[in-house]
């Protein structure tokens, strides 16, 4: 079990047809903890994917709640690559070679802040790009991490419904 991982001890149950294998990046709270909430209480196997490791205890509270679901914690910063990599392949793994949901939800704002780059400062700072690398890289590499690849079928369905956007 990787660090910062619990689970209701169902993690490594093979996932069965009716029950879908789902990702929720910022699944400890807020709307990722509601998507989570739902999935759950739908019977699948959930892995909550927070930099929060408050995602441990609200991934044992559901797991409790819910019964026919397995719910696991995975401590993840979506802004990095390797976190992000190494955590959808443990899902993967856990779920029996399976992956049929990602909500990309985790992300921060900070209103009333210009994040990027301050236009008031007399010199320039450096541009703060966290949140940029949350937001944005964070999702990206949503897109890019499942692993192994989906089905050459599965990909192509996916590409030709983003290349009709
Ligand atoms: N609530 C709103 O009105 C609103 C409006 C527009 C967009 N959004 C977006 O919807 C998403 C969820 O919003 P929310 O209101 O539930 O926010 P929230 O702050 O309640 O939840 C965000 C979750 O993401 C996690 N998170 C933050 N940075 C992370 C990182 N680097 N790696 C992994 N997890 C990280 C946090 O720990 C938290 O659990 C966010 O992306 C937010 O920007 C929210």
């Amino acid at each position: 079990m990787a660090v910062g991982e619990t689970t209701n001890g169902h993690g490594n149950s093979p996932t069965t047809a009716a029950q879908k294998s789902v990702i929720v990046t910022g699944g400890a709270s807020g709307i990722g903890l509601a998507m989570a909430s739902y999935f759950a209480a739908e019977g699948h196997n959930v892995a909550i994917l927070d930099v929060n490791s408050s995602g441990a205890q609200v991934a044992r509270d559901l797991a409790a709640a819910y019964p026919r679901s397995s719910v696991a914690f995975h401590q993840c910063d979506v802004s990095s690559w390797d976190d992000q990599a190494a955590a959808f392949k443990t899902v993967y793994e856990r779920h029996g070679g399976r992956l049929d949901v990602v909500m990309a939800n985790a992300g921060v704002s900070e209103q009333g802040v210009t994040t990027v780059v301050n236009l008031l400062e007399d010199e320039p700072s450096e541009p703060r790009l966290k949140s940029v690398q949350i937001n944005l890289f964070g999702v990206v590499y949503c897109e890019r991490a499942p692993y192994p690849l989906p089905p050459r079928e599965a990909l192509e369905e996916r590409t030709s419904c983003h290349n009709s956007m």
